[in-house]
């Protein structure tokens, strides 16, 4: 499958918050924080979008679109920068680390969940 094969480098992106409760762990690095409790009550509070990126360097470039943890110091035309405030609501996930993609993408999809498809238009310039 796509999750445990893939040779291409992959990150989990989602749009927060959700569904936790199903015992996911996705934060257990945090499980030792002080705000745990409260990052855990808020990404069960509702229904996430999923996603699973895949491209070379696409974990750097998923973190530079998103933008710093902390909104307000979040670069301007990043999505943290222009729709959130607070760290605690900061709109969206992008994993850290290409195994951290690796590992999240199969805590949140299941074999046979993600598709892979090549556009029938011309392909890209080299
Ligand atoms: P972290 O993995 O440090 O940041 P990022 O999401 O940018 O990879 O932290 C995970 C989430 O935990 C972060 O998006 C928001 C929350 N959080 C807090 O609520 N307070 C904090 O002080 C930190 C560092 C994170």
């Amino acid at each position: 499958g796509i999750v445990a094969s893939s040779e291409v480098e992959q990150s989990y992106v989602m749009i927060k918050p959700d569904g936790v409760q199903r015992g996911l762990e996705h934060y257990k690095d945090l499980k030792d924080k002080p705000f745990f409790p409260t990052l855990i009550d808020y990404i069960t509070s509702g229904p996430v979008v999923c996603m699973a990126w895949e491209g070379d360097g696409v974990v750097a470039s998923a973190r530079k679109l998103i933008g710093s943890t902390n909104p307000l110091q979040a670069e301007p035309g990043t999505i943290r920068g222009d729709l959130a405030v607070q760290t605690g609501r900061n709109v969206v996930h992008g994993s850290d680390s290409p195994d951290n993609g690796k590992r999240e993408i199969a805590l949140w999809f299941k074999e046979g969940e993600l598709c892979q498809w090549e556009s029938v238009q011309t392909p890209w310039l080299v």
